[in-house]
């Protein structure tokens, strides 16, 4: 028996019916942003260990960290240079066995995220690949190509990256006296994160290797992030088309009917005028998938993997979770719903279809460190819509608004079967920041676009704990000149930790009723059926699971609610008045006695 199957959480498994991801509230850390614990303005490793108590009694069953490891920082860690080790601004390899240790003691899993699309231009075999010549072993880690045109000055194909600009850049420095000149190198994101070649066996391997590690040290599982690019089509054939994070489409793709405007609204892949996306969802990464379970499947305690791929519809992106494949896939099909009661309901309908298809349970999650804060979205006049990043130019949500439907959209999300992700500070009801200056942007979207996208940095805002002290306390400012990475908005003050611990009402104990309760009533091993209330027409939704009735009113007027039942938990204290059900709220009710 090893260590971990001797941890409470490990135990706490024993006589389940399903295994703990089926059904797990997953917290998503940005480690940059979370706690920092050495006072140095980025948040740490030590900084989660210390919050572990305000996780455990928020009631999360497991953290997913974003990464940690060796980097330059070129997109927030998400450019690995060294995937087994720790980048000294977050600490050490023995913060994390602290943290992960401390962790366990309280039950808590931890996921970690894995990059295996592209590394850093920093990483030992990229730099390797820049001292060797074409066609040689180095070069054949990555996707290396000549140019077009009569000295190889065109790119090799017309792809262009997530964030803005091509999708090649070319090795100026390097010529090897071809009469094509230097090579050029394939990068889907930035120009500092070069696409690993799936195809070569040494680096399916070395990514073998590295999830090893991490399961050695006792990682309950990893979040594979761009899980639908590692392999791409052959001949990398010319796109139309324009992948995106969250926009699937670039403006160039054309809408020529309903269904094309709905698909570049909604936003993942890839099905367009322009055809399949030949870098994404290619037949080839779920071979990858299969053997990485296989790895996985080797040691104790359920370890897990969980899909971030933009892929739609549901049925692709249940080809992720497949037995054989991963635990999990991140369900963007919710997040991109909007608050739109019908396209929620199609949304919830199909997710659980498509993974009770593959015997696998669904997924949800409102937000994360690629989109904009779902208070903010919310906020906005059309709610449907997914700006790139919000700067003081653009539209400016209403807060209070925004503030009431995600606490709704929340309540709705955590009584559905699954698992559910929450974004740091969404407890708090952290607004998206609007208004940060240019100079404090650090998203490569925003540079790679000339400023057009304003980029991620507004939702990865270091979190404040005290109201009253220096950087909100973050970390312990009041001895030294430094301060959070990113400037924090002054409504902060009014969302942070100490003005919300222990307030009935507060967003920060709204979140801690609600895990209690979903635990309590096993809502994420449940069952849903639709109730005979549900009418999206009317911006009505509502479901049983189990004996409870969950009934959210997306429209613009009060509606009634059943007589028979009454209410047990409220997105918003003033939601109820007498039997009906204001707008923006979501209750879940009980049959009366
Ligand atoms: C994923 C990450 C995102 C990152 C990108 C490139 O989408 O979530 O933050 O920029 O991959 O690694």
């Amino acid at each position: 028996m090893t260590d971990l199957q001797q941890t409470p959480s490990a135990r706490q498994d024993a006589g389940r019916s399903v295994p703990w991801w089926s059904d797990a509230v997953i917290y998503q850390i940005y480690p940059r942003s979370f706690a920092d614990a050495d006072d140095d303005g980025m948040g740490d490793l030590a900084g989660v260990t210390g919050r572990l108590p305000y996780l455990a009694q928020l009631g999360v069953d497991a953290i997913w960290l974003s990464p940690f490891y060796v980097s330059p920082q070129a997109d927030a860690g998400y450019d690995v240079a060294d995937y087994r080790d720790v980048d000294p601004l977050f600490g050490s390899l023995q913060d994390f066995d602290t943290m992960l240790a401390a962790a366990h003691e309280r039950g808590i899993r931890v996921i970690v995220d894995l990059v295996p699309n592209h590394t850093s231009d920093e990483h030992v075999w990229f730099k390797e690949a820049l001292n060797s010549k074409r066609g040689s072993r180095a070069r054949d880690r990555y996707i290396f190509r000549d140019g077009k045109g009569g000295h190889g000055e065109l790119p090799p194909n017309n792809w262009q990256s997530v964030f803005g600009g091509p999708a090649w850049s070319r090795l100026m420095e390097v010529d090897d006296g071809s009469a094509l000149g230097p090579q050029w190198y394939l990068h889907l994101f930035d120009s500092k994160q070069p696409d690993l070649n799936w195809e070569n066996p040494e680096v399916q391997e070395e990514m073998i290797s590295v999830l090893r590690f991490w399961l050695d040290r006792g990682a309950d599982g990893f979040r594979i992030d761009v899980a639908h690019g590692l392999i791409k089509e052959e001949g990398l054939p010319d796109w139309s088309g324009q992948a995106g994070m969250v926009e699937g489409e670039s403006p160039t793709v054309e809408a020529t009917n309903i269904e094309d405007e709905e698909q570049a609204r909604m936003g993942g892949p890839e099905e367009s005028d322009a055809g399949r996306s030949p870098m994404f969802d290619q037949d080839g990464v779920h071979d990858i998938y299969r053997r990485w379970n296989e790895v996985l499947a080797e040691y104790p305690g359920n370890r897990m993997l969980v899909a971030e791929a933009w892929v739609e519809p549901a049925e692709r992106l249940a080809r992720y979770i497949r037995q054989d494949e991963m635990q999990q896939a991140f369900n963007f099909d919710f997040l991109l719903a909007g608050w739109d009661a019908r396209r929620m309901a199609k949304s919830i309908e199909e997710s659980l279809n498509a993974a009770s298809s593959v015997g696998s349970p669904s997924t949800w999650v409102l937000s994360n460190h690629d989109t904009i804060r779902h208070t903010t979205r919310f906020g906005l006049q059309d709610p449907t819509n997914f700006p790139k990043g919000v700067g003081s130019d653009d539209e400016q949500p209403d807060e209070a608004l925004g503030l009431a439907r995600a606490r709704a959209a929340t309540l709705l999300m955590l009584a559905l079967p699954g698992s559910a992700y929450i974004y740091q500070g969404e407890e708090l009801g952290l607004p998206e920041h609007t208004a940060l200056d240019s100079d404090v942007r650090q998203d490569p979207s925003f540079f790679r676009t000339q400023g057009a996208e304003k980029g991620r940095d507004g939702c990865r805002v270091p979190l404040p704990w005290h109201s009253d002290a220096p950087g909100y306390g973050f970390g312990d400012y009041a001895a030294s000149d430094a301060g959070p990475w990113l400037p924090q908005p002054a409504s902060f003050k009014r969302y942070a930790v100490d003005r919300q611990d222990g307030i009935a009402g507060s967003t920060l104990e709204f979140y801690r009723s609600a895990l209690a309760f979903r635990a309590e009533y096993r809502l994420g091993a449940g069952i849903l059926e639709w109730s005979p209330l549900n009418k999206p027409g009317d911006g009505v939704l509502s479901f049983n699971n189990g004996s409870v009735l969950v009934f959210a009113n997306l429209g613009t007027g009060p509606v009634d609610l059943p007589g028979d039942h009454s209410v047990a938990l409220s997105s918003s204290p003033d939601a109820v008045d007498d039997t009906r059900l204001a707008p923006n709220a979501t209750v879940w009710m009980l049959p009366e006695k």
